[in-house]
């Protein structure tokens, strides 16, 4: 369904294993990001209102999985770690169209966001899969079904609100740049990394 071009090495399980305090904290900084990005979507396009219905829900949900962890870091004595950068995203922010019309930047915005979601699904399916901590693979697999539901927003408005332009193309244009992205991930005991 996520249709990625590279799925992640198995033995990044085993990396983030060997840091869950790590690993929480970067995934807390995650959900931050995701409910952040959700609400900038909503400030610049404003007039939808069935994107701001959408995307109010869902940054609901990202607060939620924020706080989820949260809950998760205290309950182990770990502490929440300072802010984490996402060099993964930021990579792939870059890839965006930023300076075309509005129509373009926003059906970016949207396929960029999607693209996060799938990865993450994709990150979290694993750990839930692999991950030895029964707690955690638990956890994993009920965030992997809400992370592929926002995909299928993120998708579904670019596609509604991207008429005139070959969402198709430019979706595989980013799933391209992904797939060889990535291929420099899966090293470290982060979310994306
Ligand atoms: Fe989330
Ligand atoms: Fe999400």
């Amino acid at each position: 369904m996520l249709h990625l071009k590279l799925e992640t090495d198995p033995r990044w399980v085993t990396i983030v294993e060997s840091n869950i305090e790590e690993i929480l904290t970067d995934h807390a900084w995650c959900e931050q990001k995701a409910a952040t990005n959700a609400i900038t979507i909503i400030t610049y396009n404003s007039e939808h209102e069935d994107l701001v219905t959408a995307l109010l829900e869902l940054a609901k949900e990202e607060l939620e999985h924020f706080q989820m962890v949260h809950n998760i870091i205290k309950k182990r004595g770990y502490t929440l770690g300072s802010e984490r950068k996402d060099h993964y995203v930021n990579q792939l922010y870059k890839f965006m169209n930023k300076g075309g019309n509005r129509q373009q930047s926003f059906v970016d915005r949207l396929l960029f966001s999607a693209m996060i979601e799938a990865r993450s699904c994709e990150r979290f399916k694993l750990l839930s899969q692999r991950i030895k901590d029964e707690e955690l693979s638990k956890f994993y697999h009920d965030l992997m079904i809400s992370e592929a539901g926002h995909y299928t927003t993120f998708i579904t408005f670019a596609r509604q609100y991207g008429k005139g332009i070959d969402v198709d193309k430019r979706w595989q244009e980013l799933v391209a740049f992904e797939g060889e992205l990535i291929k420099s991930y899966g090293k470290s005991e982060t979310i994306h990394g």
